[in-house]
C-alpha cells in the first residue's frame, strides 16, 4: 500500500526553511508531528507579513482542522510550549486539546538540563560544541540513563513528579557543584513549578503512538515535520559536532511511534547555499566577503539563539550522502532569492583529501577535506517576485538544473523569498496538492 503520508527533513545542518514548506504543505495533512529535537529548533513561518518563530510546536497549527502532535522523540521542554501556546493565543491561534497531543513517553528538559548545557560548554572552552544552551544533549544523555529521567506522562501525576524531583534534583545538584562548582538548585520549587505546568498541559498529553497508528489505519494524511538537518543527526552527522537526536527520515518510527512504510514521500530541504551555527567542519565556508554578503542578505542569525550563522557554497556531495539516508524523493530548494547579485557561484562537486579524489561522502573526514568546485554563472535580477520556473533568469534556472543533475533528485518547488506566496512549485509529485 503507497502510503498518504510525507516527511520533511534538512539535508544541511538545518535553518533550510523547513518551516515555511511545512507551513504550505500543512494544509493538505490531517496530522503535522514533530518527532525529533526540542526548543533547540527554531522554524519560522511568515504569513500575510506577520512572522511566526516556533520553536516546539508543529507548524500545523497556523492551519485550522490540522492537528499537531509532538511526537515521543522530542525533548519536551515544558516552560517553552506554555510560553509559546500562550504567544500563540495572543497571535489568534487557538491551541488545546482538539488540536494539539503531546506524547506522555517525550521526555522532559528540566531546569538542571539547561544548567549542565551551558557549565558542560562553558567548560569545554575552544572544544565546545556550540549547542544552544536549551538543555537538549543533557535531556536525550538522562533519557537514555533512564533511572534520572523525567516523561511529560509524569507531569500529570503531581505526588509522583515531587518525589521523582526531589530524589533527581539531590543528585544533580551533587554532580553539577563537583563538576562545575554550581550552586545547587531548589528541588522543592522546582517541583512546583512543573506541577503547575503539567496542570495546564495535562489536557494535552496522552499516548500518540496510538493516536496516530488509528490515523493510519483510518487514511489519514501525516505529515512528519523533521527538526534541525541531517548533518547534525547524532549517527549519520558530523559528529561530535552534532545535535543529540536522530533527525534523519530514519527517526521517523521511533520519534512519532510510527511504522517505517508510514514515512511516505520524503521531501529533502536544502538552501540554495550552506549556513551552519555552532562549532565543526563546514568545507564549503566561505569565512569571507561572500560569506557575509550570503548572510546580510539571507538573514542569518539564529530563531532560537540569535547567533551569526556560518555560511558558504551549496555542497552537492553532502547533500547527496543526506537525501541517499533519508530516501529523499524530491528536494525543495530555498532562499534562491539570496544569491542574486553574485558574479559567479560555486557548487563543491566532491572532496580531497590531499590530492585523492573521495569516492564515497563520509562524514568523519569532512574537517579534512577540500572541496572540488564547479563555477556556474549568476544573476543580478531580483526574484523575489517570480512564481514559475520559466520567470526566472536563465542563471537561476541552470543553477536549480545543476543541482538536480548533482544529486540525482527533482527540485519539487523553489523558494524565492519568506511569505507563504513566494514558492514555485516546479516538479512535485507529492500528491494532493491542487
Ligand atoms: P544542541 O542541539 O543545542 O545540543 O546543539 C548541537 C548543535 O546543533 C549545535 O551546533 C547547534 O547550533 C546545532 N543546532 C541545534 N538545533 C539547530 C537548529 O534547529 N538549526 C541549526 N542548528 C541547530
Amino acid at each position: 500500500m503507497r502510503s498518504n503520508n510525507f516527511t520533511v527533513v534538512g539535508l544541511q545542518w538545518g535553518d533550510e526553511g523547513k518551516g515555511k514548506i511545512v507551513d504550505a504543505l500543512a494544509r493538505t495533512t490531517d496530522y503535522v508531528v514533530r518527532f525529533c529535537g526540542g526548543a533547540n529548533a527554531g522554524h519560522t513561518v511568515v504569513v500575510d507579513g506577520n512572522r511566526f518563530a516556533m520553536h516546539l510546536i508543529p507548524c500545523g497549527m497556523l492551519h485550522n482542522g490540522v492537528r499537531n502532535v509532538i511526537g515521543n522523540g522530542v525533548a519536551f521542554d515544558p516552560v517553552v510550549a506554555t510560553e509559546e501556546i500562550a504567544w500563540l493565543h495572543d497571535q489568534g491561534v487557538v491551541l488545546g486539546p482538539d488540536n494539539l497531543y503531546i506524547s506522555s513517553a517525550a521526555n522532559v528538559v528540566m531546569p538542571w538540563h539547561k544548567l549542565a548545557d551551558s557549565l558542560s560548554e562553558k567548560n569545554l572552552g575552544t572544544s565546545k560544541i556550540g549547542t544552544t544552551a536549551r538543555g537538549i544533549g543533557p535531556c536525550y544523555a538522562d533519557k537514555a540513563r533512564r533511572s534520572t529521567a523525567i516523561r511529560a506522562g509524569d507531569l500529570t501525576e503531581a505526588d509522583l513528579l515531587r518525589e521523582k524531583v526531589a530524589r533527581i534534583a539531590a543528585l544533580k545538584n551533587k554532580t553539577l557543584k563537583a563538576l562545575y562548582g554550581a550552586k545547587p538548585l531548589d528541588g522543592e520549587a522546582v517541583a512546583a513549578q512543573y506541577i503547575e505546568l503539567g496542570r495546564q498541559l495535562a489536557p494535552m498529553i496522552c499516548n500518540t503512538g496510538t493516536i496516530l497508528r488509528r490515523a493510519i489505519a483510518e487514511g489519514k494524511r501525516i505529515l512528519f515535520e523533521g527538526g534541525q538537518g541531517s548533518m547534525l543527526d547524532v549517527d549519520h552527522g558530523t559528529y561530535p559536532f552534532v545535535t543529540s537526536s536522530s533527525v534523519t527520515a530514519c527517526g521517523v518510527p521511533t520519534g512519532a511511534g510510527v511504522p517505517p512504510n508510514a514515512v511516505g514521500q520524503v521531501l529533502g530541504l536544502v538552501k540554495a547555499y550552506t549556513s551552519r551555527v555552532g562549532a565543526g567542519p563546514f568545507p564549503t565556508e566561505q569565512d569571507n566577503e561572500t560569506g557575509m554578503y550570503l548572510r546580510e542578505r539571507g538573514h542569518e542569525y539564529g530563531t532560537t539563539t540569535g547567533r551569526p550563522r556560518r555560511c558558504g557554497w551549496f555542497d552537492a556531495f553532502a547533500v547527496t550522502y543526506a537525501a541517499d539516508i533519508s530516501g529523499v524523493n524530491e528536494l525543495a530548494l530555498s532562499l534562491l532569492d539570496v544569491l542574486a547579485g553574485l558574479k559567479e557561484i560555486n557548487i563543491c562537486t566532491g572532496y580531497r583529501i590531499g590530492d585523492k579524489q573521495l569516492e564515497s561522502f563520509d562524514p568523519a573526514v569532512m574537517a579534512d577535506a577540500s572541496c572540488m568546485y564547479e563555477t556556474l554563472p549568476g544573476w543580478d535580477d531580483d526574484i523575489t517576485g517570480c512564481r514559475t520556473f520559466d520567470a526566472l533568469p536563465d542563471a537561476a534556472k541552470n543553477y536549480v538544473n545543476r543541482i538536480e543533475q548533482l544529486v540525482s533528485r527533482p527540485v519539487g518547488f523553489i523558494s524565492v523569498g519568506p511569505d507563504r506566496a513566494q514558492t514555485i512549485r516546479h516538479k512535485t509529485q507529492i500528491q494532493g496538492l491542487d
